[in-house]
């Protein structure tokens, strides 16, 4: 069995002491920082890019999850490996060619994620599960922070979850999902089958490290 992954997003962190932010995670029990990079063309919103992954990559040793929401996001894979990525997910509807994509991430020697929005179907996922570490369900049309969870993800996550354990793939493969996840939501994307929660607004608007403790216990 897969271990639980915790990773705040830091869309929802105070960008002037992002810093302090970053120390709190720490030490708190997050795995991963879920970072959120969007350039106003795929999603409406901007938000950072490689100058700010840089910066923080030395203020802590946990793993951090890029969430690219980039239009021809094949073309900045080297880069953001180079920032300081642990993991790379991509959008299936952002990239012209996928598989050689997630190729690329993980001859870069970073774990390879693809992202489907709520309307994209997971046909094509049993082509490209040889290349992937993780498959990240979004729970919000992505863009912003502090939306409310789509139900119907749920049952996208449990069709995921049956097709990882009837290919072989779901000790190999994690299934994260992102987008209004509390301490109610993480429960029900557990149940379907999530094992990698990304929070953003809830764990932010509180004690970090209490929030991140009762999305735990919740689990
Ligand atoms: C949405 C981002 C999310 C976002 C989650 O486009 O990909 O990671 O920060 O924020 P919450 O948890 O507040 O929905
Ligand atoms: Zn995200």
């Amino acid at each position: 069995m897969q271990e639980l992954i915790i990773a705040p997003s830091i869309l929802s962190a105070d960008f002037s002491r992002l810093d302090d932010e970053i120390i709190a995670l720490e030490k708190s029990q997050a795995n991963w920082i879920h970072i959120d990079v969007m350039d106003g063309v795929f999603v409406p919103s901007l938000s950072f890019g490689l100058p700010v992954i840089r910066s923080i990559r030395p203020l802590t040793t946990l793993p951090f999850d890029v969430h690219l929401m980039i239009s021809n996001a094949e073309q900045y894979i080297e880069d953001y490996a180079q920032a300081g990525a642990d993991s790379i997910t991509i959008h299936c509807e952002a990239v012209q060619h996928l598989d050689r994509a997630l190729q690329h991430i993980k001859d870069c020697g970073k774990k390879a994620g693809v992202a489907l929005n709520p309307s994209t179907s997971i046909d094509f996922l049993p082509w490209v599960l040889d290349k992937l570490d993780l498959i990240l369900i979004m729970t919000v049309n992505p863009g912003y922070a502090a939306q409310s969870y789509i139900t119907s993800q749920q049952e996208k996550i449990r069709k995921v979850h049956s097709l990882l354990e009837q290919t072989g793939y779901k000790d190999k493969i994690m299934i994260q999902v992102d987008g209004g996840i509390n301490n109610q939501t993480a429960i029900l994307s557990r149940q379907a089958g999530a094992n990698n929660l990304v929070a953003g607004s809830y764990v932010f608007s509180g004690d970090y490290a209490e929030k991140i403790k009762n999305l735990r216990v919740a689990l």
